[in-house]
């Protein structure tokens, strides 16, 4: 099967780096959302990021114009009728990602393949709510998703080979390595990330550290590039904290229980750098 178009349901943190990688690879890119002032945000991320690209001479400024020429925004999934490989990047809550594959699988050919970029939900969870499982798989991008090069794969039981051997040359055309994670509540990244997040904010909570000395303790101390409470606003403490408690239900071990006060600032919009505010102020 050749993939020409590709479409991505949700222009967030990491639809629109999705998009943007996808269409630098010189797919056509349909991106949807709910709302215009999402779009409208996720395309300006877009922009300037190509633009730094431009500044740094990495693209010129030609190329710059035909990648976003390739990106088109729309607000219905009935735009969708011709794109050849979905990757769904809308909020983690397993609803909204059931009713988003629902109207996929309607809407989409029969030979297109849908996948969700879900941190945690087990994908057969999202596969289920298709009429065509075989066709679901979980590719978790890692953000910032021009930049980061990994991508984790996930096959539901109901996944066929041939689904996972499209996304593999998928996945090599827009310049991506794939590692295999099984079909358990956070795969291997979020089993062993959410576990050091979390204690992270419990060490705030209890004020056994600052936030400035911990995260200088993780990138001077074990030389991460980027300390846990940083890295906690990058990924979306709204994200890190739905994630955290989809693994906790499934599985019942207190490790992957948000602390209170995750919730409490998931509860005040204090979602990290995407709303200005989470451990620390953006501008
Ligand atoms: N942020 C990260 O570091 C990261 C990393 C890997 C995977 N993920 C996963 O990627 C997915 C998206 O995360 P994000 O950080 O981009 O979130 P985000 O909050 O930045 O963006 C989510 C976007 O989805 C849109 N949306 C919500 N419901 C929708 C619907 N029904 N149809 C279309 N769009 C809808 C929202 O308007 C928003 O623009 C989540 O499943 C998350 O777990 C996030």
């Amino acid at each position: 099967m050749e993939i020409k178009k590709v479409g991505i349901v949700g222009c967030g943190i990491m639809g629109c780096g999705i998009a943007q990688v996808c269409a630098q690879s010189g797919y056509d890119v349909m991106v949807m959302d709910t709302k215009k002032e999402y779009l409208d945000k996720g395309l300006a991320t877009i922009d300037k990021v190509l633009a730094r690209s431009v500044e740094k001479e990495r693209i010129t400024a030609d190329e710059k114009s035909a990648i976003q020429a390739r990106i088109k925004g729309t607000l219905t999934l009935d735009d969708f009728k011709d794109v050849d490989y979905v990757v769904e990047a809308v909020i983690e809550d397993l609803t909204v990602k059931q009713d988003v594959f629902k109207k996929l699988d309607k809407v989409c050919q029969p030979h297109t393949i849908l996948a969700s970029n879900t941190s945690t939900i087990s994908v057969i969870n999202i596969a289920a709510a298709t009429n065509r499982p075989d066709k679901v798989i979980g590719t978790h991008f890692s953000n910032p998703v021009p930049l980061m090069k990994v991508v984790e794969v996930i096959n539901a039981i109901s996944t066929t080979e041939e689904t996972t051997n499209i996304t593999r040359k998928f996945l090599e055309s827009i310049d991506k390595t794939m590692v295999v994670s099984k079909d358990v509540p956070g795969f291997l990244s979020n089993r062993i990330l959410t576990p050091f997040l979390l204690n992270a904010v419990r060490m705030v909570e209890a004020g056994v550290g600052t936030k400035e000395d911990i995260d200088t303790l993780i990138t001077q101390g074990l030389r991460h590039p980027m300390g846990p409470l940083t890295l906690l606003d990058l990924i979306g403490i709204d994200t890190v904290y739905r994630g955290a408690m989809t693994i906790y239900e499934e599985i019942k071990d207190p490790q992957y229980l948000p602390p209170t006060l995750m919730k409490q600032m998931v509860i005040a919009g204090w979602h990290g750098r995407k709303t200005g505010k989470g451990f620390y102020e953006y501008k």
